[in-house]
């Protein structure tokens, strides 16, 4: 296999054939072949698209890149979430240890931020010592025992896509479906679960930002799942706004504990519980869909899922006090709040932009071995729908460094729209896909 060719039969629209895909793959992977071939290889997917059977070979191969989890005999039903990614997109955070509180095992595999979207390693890794690389062993352990691990992919499981998504991230290729296909349904197989729920985002904060496209992703993921005999469903879910007010890695885990402590955002809340729920329900199919949200709700009010977090922080190294005084964690240097200059109601949040704003900040990568800074980030103060008038604060971003918070201040405020009577919202789970 020459890579050069394999790049000009795919950027002419050609199907590449599974053993061509497999020695590409496998050969960046391996380091064999360099990152600006794969870059180019992906550019020219992103572009000209796969076909389902290319896409099932791609993610076939990204499978093997690694080992499988075999979870066979464990007494709890074993299933994880994950969502194709959005702005302020926390709910892995406050599900995993609801869902571990509830007797099922979550052996989740998560990814760092991507192009826009925030990324729950790098959400986690905010929380001081805090470790996502753990041995499988150890993982699987901490999932039997505790009934959820957090882990990213690493050198032995989906280390294909480890690297690709590394390069994704800052290459502009991450929109498109066979890639997002393959890159979430390699990891979710590999963990060897019985149950997923997708959430497939949708609206001008995701990846996919018409209806048309989010169908086509759900129905691309829940058949690859469906596929591999793991029950799947995916909820279609609104990113026309960011989910609940924090984006940014400390904020989003500050905003989880305080969803967990009962003082959630309403919309992060109700998707968590309706993600929640469809696990619940293909653990346990008598479950009314009341009846499994409400368990979800009884684990917060207990406060027994705020204790799984801490627990699993713990052993995995972090230090779970900084999740009881939350307060205490050091700011970023610099900060400035954003204010309304027009008065009507919010009608339009350039929700995009808010995510790039973030990587601005100082909370995501431009390129590949930029470090994170845990503290920059921004709450929004306001959502869809809100009536605002002038001079009312909009959002507070924070940064270690001032010029940059400058530079993004502006561009911020002309995403925001406005109009004189109450405008239509969209609904906050728009479709459920089987
Ligand atoms: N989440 C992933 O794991 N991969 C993608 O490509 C998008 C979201």
């Amino acid at each position: 296999m020459i890579p050069y060719q394999v790049i000009e039969k795919k950027s002419q629209g050609f199907a590449l054939k599974e053993t061509e895909i497999r020695e590409f793959v496998l050969g960046y992977s391996n380091g064999l072949i360099p990152d600006y071939q794969m870059s180019a290889l992906l550019m020219a997917i992103f572009i000209k698209g796969m076909t389902s059977d290319e896409t099932l070979d791609l993610t076939r191969v990204m499978l093997e890149s690694g080992e499988r989890m075999d979870f066979s005999g464990s007494p709890g039903f074993v299933a994880d979430k994950h969502s194709t990614g959005g702005v302020g997109d926390k709910v892995s955070i406050l599900l995993a240890p609801i869902l571990a509180v509830l007797g099922i095992h979550v052996p989740m595999i998560s990814g760092r931020g991507l192009g826009h979207s925030g990324g729950t390693l790098d959400k986690l890794e905010s929380i001081p010592g805090f470790n996502v690389n753990l041995g499988l062993q150890e993982w699987k352990d901490l999932v039997l025992s505790q009934g959820l691990g957090l882990i990213g992919q690493t050198g032995t499981i989906c280390p294909a896509d480890k690297k690709i998504y590394a390069l994704r991230d800052v290459t502009a290729t991450v929109r498109s479906i066979p890639l997002i296909s393959a890159s979430i349904m390699s990891k979710k197989i590999a963990e060897g679960i019985q149950g997923l729920v997708l959430d497939v985002k949708t609206g001008n904060g995701a990846f996919m930002q018409t209806l048309t496209d989010s169908r086509l992703l759900a129905n691309s993921l829940v058949s690859i799942g469906t596929g591999y005999g793991i029950k799947t469903t995916a909820l279609i879910t609104d990113m026309n706004q960011p989910l609940g007010l924090a984006i940014g890695n400390w904020f989003e885990i500050e905003e989880s504990v305080r969803g967990l402590q009962g003082n959630g955002p309403a919309d992060l809340m109700d998707v968590t519980y309706a993600l929640g729920a469809e696990i619940l329900r293909m653990a346990d199919p008598k479950l009314s869909q009341d009846e499994a949200v409400e368990m979800q709700k009884k684990t917060v009010a207990d406060g027994s899922a705020f204790e799984k977090l801490k627990k699993i922080t713990e052993l995995q190294g972090g230090n779970p006090k900084v999740l009881d005084e939350l307060e205490k964690y050091p700011k970023a240097r610099f900060q400035t709040t954003i204010r309304s200059t027009q008065s009507g109601y919010l009608s339009g949040i350039d929700t995009m932009s808010l995510g790039f704003a973030g990587i601005q900040l100082g909370a995501g990568r431009k390129i590949i071995s930029d470090r994170i800074d845990h503290s920059s980030g921004m709450y929004i103060h306001c959502k869809l729908g809100d009536k605002m008038g002038v001079g009312d604060e909009m959002l507070t971003l924070y940064s270690e460094d001032e010029d940059k918070l400058r530079s993004v201040e502006e561009q911020i405020s002309a995403g925001f729209t406005f109009t004189e009577t109450t405008p239509e919202l969209p609904p906050l789970i728009v479709e459920r896909i089987t």
